[in-house]
């Protein structure tokens, strides 16, 4: 590994120029980035990731005023939630200017943009000096990664450099919200809390699920998934009872993701392997460390994960998201 971290940001610039694939930290988790306005490159980045050309991609830019050669117009609450959180892990979708390629939006009329606060993420981004076409650096489905290890294992052999930065600081992916609609519609829960979003803007719509995949096509119910099953309980005791799951039965034993340590858990004796997400309870510090502690989990040999949601508020929005998500893996196929 290169140690120099900027030789190592000079370097991706450069296969970013050349019409190559580097994947490289940001502050929510590992993007894997193409030239923006480079088709051939753009679709590079689908069929390494196999991820269905319907799923657009995120610009990642070095500065707000980055935003204005990409999109129409930028309505004032836009603005202001852009003035507020950005840099950081709040990405707008914006109605496109016809120099974004469709093939990076799927052929939406709205492009998704954001400023990541991550240092080598800017630094990428102004030294390619274009926007940073990027989905997450994981295959299609998979949990999102949160170190360069956990890009190099999926995605190592197909592309053409990894960015080591470390681990992501936030953990879970921006929170996106659309004006495509005119009223701010919050397309997916992130790293933004959304009480900070409404603080700032008031009232955010959040669509029902089959609305959503409409506006958003990435937003497929199976998504965030582990190899093994997981399966969401709120009570741990109901393990025994969800089918083809069962502490006793279950070849590997269980394992347990729950935020932190807590008599109200109850009897956690029959876990195989416990992941708490916060000893403090923290649900910055949770959603900082749910991915990690999902593939740990998914490689420690236990057959399924069962997973006690955390509470609704701040960052718990997103890491309950996530964790239903992944619950649902191979329940959409059969229903
Ligand atoms: O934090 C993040 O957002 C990370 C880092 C790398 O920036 N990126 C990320 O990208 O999570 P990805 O591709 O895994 O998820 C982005 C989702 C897409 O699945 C899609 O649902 C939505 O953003 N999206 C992207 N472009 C869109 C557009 N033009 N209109 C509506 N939704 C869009
Ligand atoms: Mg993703």
């Amino acid at each position: 590994m290169d140690k120099d971290i900027s030789g190592q940001i000079r370097a991706g610039a450069e296969i970013i120029r050349g019409g190559g694939v580097v994947a490289f930290p940001t502050e929510t988790v590992y993007g894997l980035g193409a030239g923006a306005f480079d088709e051939k490159a753009a679709a590079r980045v689908f069929e390494v990731k196999r991820r269905p050309f319907f799923d657009p991609l995120i610009l990642h830019v070095g500065d707000k005023r980055w935003l204005d050669d990409l999109v129409i117009d930028v309505p004032p609450p836009a603005r202001e939630l852009i003035d507020r959180f950005w840099p950081g892990p709040l990405t707008v979708v914006l109605p496109k200017k016809a120099v974004v390629p469709d093939i990076v939006t799927s052929g939406l009329p709205g492009v998704a943009v954001r400023v990541p606060s991550n240092g080598t993420a800017l630094q990428l981004i102004n030294a390619a000096g274009v926007p940073v076409a990027a989905p997450s650096a994981n295959l299609f489905g998979y949990v999102s990664p949160t170190t360069a290890a956990h890009v190099r294992s999926q995605l190592g052999g197909s592309v053409d450099m990894v960015i080591d930065g470390g681990e992501c600081s936030v953990g879970i992916e921006s929170t996106i919200i659309s004006f495509m609609g005119g009223a701010p519609v919050m397309l997916r829960p992130g790293g933004t809390a959304l009480e900070d979003i409404e603080d700032a803007i008031g009232k955010v719509a959040i669509p029902a699920n089959d609305d959503l995949i409409n506006q958003s096509p990435g937003r497929s119910e199976q998504h965030y998934a582990t190899s093994i099953p997981l399966v969401l309980v709120n009570d741990i005791s109901e393990v025994s009872n969800i089918s083809g799951i069962n502490i006793n039965t279950t070849d590997g034993g269980l394992g347990l993701i729950a935020l932190a340590p807590s008599d109200d858990l109850g009897d956690i004796s029959g876990f195989a392997k416990i992941e708490y997400l916060s000893a403090s309870g923290s649900l910055r510090e949770a959603a900082c460390n749910l991915f990690a502690a999902m593939r740990r989990l998914d490689a420690s040999g236990v057959g399924a994960i069962a997973a006690v949601p955390v509470p609704g508020t701040g960052l718990g929005l997103a890491i309950n998201d996530r964790l239903r998500r992944a619950s649902k893996k191979g329940v959409a196929g059969r229903r």
